[in-house]
Parts: C-alpha cells; structure tokens; sequence
C-alpha cells in the first residue's frame, strides 16, 4: 500500500510538474460539486493511479484534481472509497498516503451522515469534533510502515481544533449554521436499526455514518493536520417517520452542497498565513 502511494505520487507529480499540494480533500457523497469548482484544474481518473479502486456507489466520480482553490494548491479526491464496498481497509492507506506524499500537510474531510439530534435537521452542516469507530476493521492493521507513523498512534485532538476553530468562524462570518459534534463510524452498507441509533445516542454520537474515520486514522497516522464536516441528509433511523434511501442522501447533499463549498473555500483563503 505504501509502494503504491508513492507510486501515484510520482504520477501526479509527472503529470503537474512543479505542482505541490498543501491541502487534500476528500468529496463525500453528492458533494463532488466543490471539484468542479478548482481553478486551473488537472483531472487524474483514478483507473491511472495504481492502487486506487473505482468507486462503485452513485455520486462518486472516481478522480483525483490538482488545482487551486481560496488561493491554496489542494489535490482533491472526487470520490471515496467505502469499506462496505468490499475494499480492504488498507486501500484507505493509499488513498491518503498518495495525498501526503504528494505534499498535504492538512486533509479535510466531507460526508453525508445522519443526524441523531432532532434539533439538527436534513440539509444541515456538522464540524465533527472527535470520532468513535464502530467499524469492525481498520485501515492501520497489517505491518506498519513507520516512515509514516508509529504502530500505536494517538487519537487525541484528531479533529484539529484551531481548525475548528477557523471553521466556526469563517461560517459566523457567512451566515451558515455549523453545528459541531461526534461522528459515530459504522460499516454499513444498510441504514442502521432505531435500536442501534438509541443506543449511539447513549454512547454519545451526534451523527452516524459509513465513512471519514479510516481517512481520518490515516491521516493522523501520518501526522496529517485533518477537519471534517458532514452534511446531515437526514435524521438517522428511528427519529422520523421518512424511509431512509440513498437518493434522500444525495438531495440534501445536493441541497447543502452549496454552503459547504463556500466554507471549505473561505477556510482555505489566507489558511497558510493563519495555520
Ligand atoms: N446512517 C448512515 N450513513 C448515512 C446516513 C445514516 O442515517 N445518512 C447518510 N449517510
């Protein structure tokens, strides 16, 4: 896995000579929009990347763009993979690692998630402020290569908090509502259970969703300062009398996309002045 995060990081640096990304952002699902928004872009499928998988699930693209975005050089994955998919959760390793090799120092992270709080409705942002993992496997198991990191790596303060900070602040400024709590990881790919949500609720989840901690225990791995924000497409099983389908996730991505992208791109504008 690493061999072929360095691999592709040779790629993208053939293909944008002189190009150093400082930013990596993962686009969740129907939130790849914010892709199309990079200045003076240049697309990689990820068929030409070794080790990247092609996405299988509707509003993923598949492709990784270079470019400019608030004025800082980002590399973008426009598409994810989901463990549920049937990856092993080292290709998360890849992924991540391609990022950091290629010159991230910083990853921000977006998803669709639901929402356990009745007070936070669909169409809704949430910065995640800490995680607990609930998938039953791990990106980090298998041999460690400690060039990245060490083989017990902290979790504390993952979810950097001057960036959250920042976020908070640049969402004031513009008028979006950001809520801020804890993500709990699940694998999926079904919709949880009302009892499951009840008993998230107990353990003190505010979300729940089928992505971003393997990204997130990558990228802490590798020292990776990291931020992430769900878009709540629904509130989660059990708190509502609406069935819960995937196209429900992908219009309130849709709906919510919008103000996202205008905070990730104010975030990103001055960020290396201010980090
Ligand atoms: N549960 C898990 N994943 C999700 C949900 C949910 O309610 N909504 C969007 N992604």
């Amino acid at each position: 896995m690493t061999a072929e995060a360095r691999e592709a990081a040779a790629i993208i640096a053939e293909r944008a000579p002189g190009f150093t990304p400082k930013v990596g952002l993962i686009l969740g699902s129907g939130l790849g929009g914010l892709g199309d928004q990079i200045a003076d872009a240049h697309a990689i499928s990820y068929a030409d990347l070794p080790g990247f998988p092609e996405p299988t699930v509707e509003g993923h693209a598949g492709r990784l763009i270079l470019g400019t975005l608030g004025g800082v050089a980002v590399a973008c994955l426009q598409g994810r993979v989901h463990l549920y998919e049937g990856h092993a959760p080292q290709v998360v390793q890849t992924l991540v690692r391609t990022l950091k090799v290629a010159g991230c120092e910083t990853l921000i992270v977006t998803n669709a998630a639901g929402s356990l709080r009745t007070d936070v409705e669909a169409g809704s942002l949430m910065l995640i402020s800490d995680h607990i993992n609930l998938q039953p496997m791990n990106p980090l198991t298998g041999p460690n290569d400690d060039s990245f990191g060490p083989r017990f790596p902290p979790m504390s303060g993952a979810y950097d908090e001057k960036f959250r900070d920042r976020f908070k602040a640049v969402a004031a400024r513009l008028g979006i509502t950001l809520h801020e709590g804890v993500f709990v990881a699940l694998l999926g790919p079904y919709f949880e259970t009302p009892a499951e949500i009840r008993a998230f609720k107990v353990l003190g989840a505010d979300s729940v969703g089928m992505s971003v901690a393997p990204e997130v225990i990558v990228a802490r791995h590798c020292g990776m300062r990291v931020a992430a924000i769900s878009v709540l497409t629904n509130l989660a099983a059990g708190l509502s009398y609406e069935e819960l389908s995937h196209e429900q996730t992908l219009h309130y991505a849709n709906l919510a996309a919008g103000d996202l992208s205008r905070l990730i791109v104010a975030f990103l504008e001055g960020l290396e002045d201010a980090a």
